[in-house]
């Protein structure tokens, strides 16, 4: 069996994606914390603060995997534009010191990116040959790992996924559920656009990738975007949760200018997953309906 070491293991999109990769790999998840997500057969968790870069080393030496997912990251984006070192530290530089390990022992990198890195002035859907433009220091930092690690690897996938919801952790979709059941009015920005990506759908699409990649189709390294199929708006996303919830109460739609936070976002952050979609023959359900499922199973 082959085996796979997650970085991010306990995070949101990391406890749903290592029981995945469990049913077909070994998989050892690196993470500064213990994940609330019960371990599965084939899953062993170590406890590893990436930003140690000898520690970093040496657990991976003795790990030895085929291949690394490298999800962790400081991912508050507010928190990022405050802590800039921290946020250059944790997402570019610990990736840079991950990218130069795979390639000295020639294992493949698949790296976990973000619609961040754009700035959102197209409208039309981004394609992976789009030039990026971060306009938050969390959006440079990730475009800086990335171009670590094309600076560095051969063998290497970056996947870029967007406005994330799951079982496992904060996200948009909990927080609107814990307001409403608070009875709390909500006033949401209506001019920002992107593609809610349920956690579940982007664990299978990375683990459908790994078996393509891995039969040895001769696809070559690169960039990929991967979220839930549509678009919305955090408005429409937010009343289609209140749908789900069967809540009602009171929402009401703002411009970006009305909510001041430190980081600036980008206006349109659709993703074209047509690269894809050509090399799996996948393409991921609508948002609409991975949130159905989310909220049924999960409130
Ligand atoms: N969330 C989104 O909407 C979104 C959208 C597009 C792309 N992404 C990308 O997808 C990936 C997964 O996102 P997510 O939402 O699942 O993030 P998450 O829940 O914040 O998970 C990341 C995990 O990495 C851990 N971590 C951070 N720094 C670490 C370090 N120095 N050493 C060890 N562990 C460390 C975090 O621990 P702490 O919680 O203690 O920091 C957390 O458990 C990230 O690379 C992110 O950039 C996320």
């Amino acid at each position: 069996m082959k085996k796979v070491l997650v970085t991010g293991s306990s995070g949101m999109l990391g406890s749903d994606l290592c029981p995945k990769l469990a049913e077909n790999y070994k998989v050892v998840g690196f993470d500064i914390k213990q994940g609330l997500c019960k371990t599965e057969e084939n899953f062993e968790f170590l406890k590893v603060d990436l930003s140690d870069k000898t520690k970093l080393q040496e657990k991976i030496e003795v790990v030895n995997p085929d291949f690394v997912i490298h999800a962790a990251a400081y991912t508050d984006v507010d928190g990022c534009e405050l802590n800039p070192g921290k946020a250059y530290l944790y997402n570019s530089e610990v990736t840079k010191w991950i990218a130069q390990i795979c390639k000295e022992r020639g294992v493949c990198l698949v790296f976990v990116s973000t619609d961040f890195v754009f700035d959102g002035k197209k409208d039309v859907a981004y394609k992976e040959t789009d030039r990026p433009n971060p306009l938050s220091i969390y959006g440079k930092s990730k475009l800086k790992a990335e171009q670590n690690i094309r600076e560095i690897c051969d063998n290497f996938y970056i996947f870029r996924s967007a406005w994330l919801f799951g079982k496992w952790g904060k996200n948009f979709a909990r927080t609107i559920i814990e307001k409403a059941k608070d009875g709390q009015n909500l006033k949401i920005v209506d001019d920002q656009r992107g593609c809610p990506t349920y956690t579940k759908d982007l664990s299978f699409a990375l683990c459908e990738f790994m078996h393509v990649i891995l039969e040895g189709t001769g696809y070559g390294s690169g960039i990929f975007n991967i979220v839930n199929s549509g678009s919305c708006s955090w408005y429409e996303f937010a009343k289609a949760i209140l749908h789900e919830i069967k809540a009602e109460i009171k929402i009401e739609p703002i411009s970006s200018e009305q909510l001041t936070r430190p980081a600036p976002r980008p206006r349109w952050s659709v993703l074209d997953c047509n690269k894809f979609e050509k090399l799996t023959g996948l393409r991921l359900r609508h948002w609409r309906e991975a949130l159905g499922d989310y909220v049924s199973k999960n409130f």
